[in-house]
């Protein structure tokens, strides 16, 4: 065997037993770690500035509503839009009366502990309270939900 003869073939002797490493190496079986998988939420450092990760999208459908306790605002509850499902509500869930906590309804808020009731932009629609429910900007990110905070 020639000295040429025996190069090409040690050449292609390796091209040969690289090439099944090569292809495994550009074909991931997992995805990237920073890649967040469906139904992960947005972690609190990667939430835009002033706003905080309420919860999920799938956990607004499936229950109708999201709660957070605790924000700088205070409490919150978030429902979809029922004049446009695409669009989210989020509203203070303080009742404006005495404090107690306010319930979805479907189209409305209400407060068991004194029969008040507020419209979905946080007006009242029925007393005792008289001062609407503060209402923020939210925004959904991925399978996340979002609530401005400050
Ligand atoms: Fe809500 Fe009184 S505390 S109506």
């Amino acid at each position: 065997m020639k000295r040429r003869e025996f190069m090409n073939f040690v050449g292609l002797g390796m091209l040969a037993t690289s090439l099944p490493v090569a292809i495994a190496a550009c074909n991931p079986t997992e995805p990237a770690s920073d890649t967040p998988a469906v139904g992960d939420s947005v972690p609190a450092s990667e939430a835009p500035d002033g706003f905080e990760t309420v919860g999920t999208v799938a956990d607004l459908d499936t229950k109708g509503f999201l709660t957070k306790k605790g924000l700088a605002v205070g409490n919150v509850i978030v429902v979809r839009d029922p004049a446009n499902t695409d669009s989210v509500i989020a509203l203070n869930s303080k009742c404006t009366h005495q404090g107690c906590t306010v319930d979805w309804e479907a189209d409305k808020f209400s407060c068991a502990c004194h029969g008040s009731e507020f419209a979905t932009d946080g007006r009242v629609t029925i007393g005792p309270a008289v001062r609407p429910l503060e209402s923020y900007e939210t925004l959904i990110e991925g399978e996340s939900v979002l609530v401005k905070v400050s």
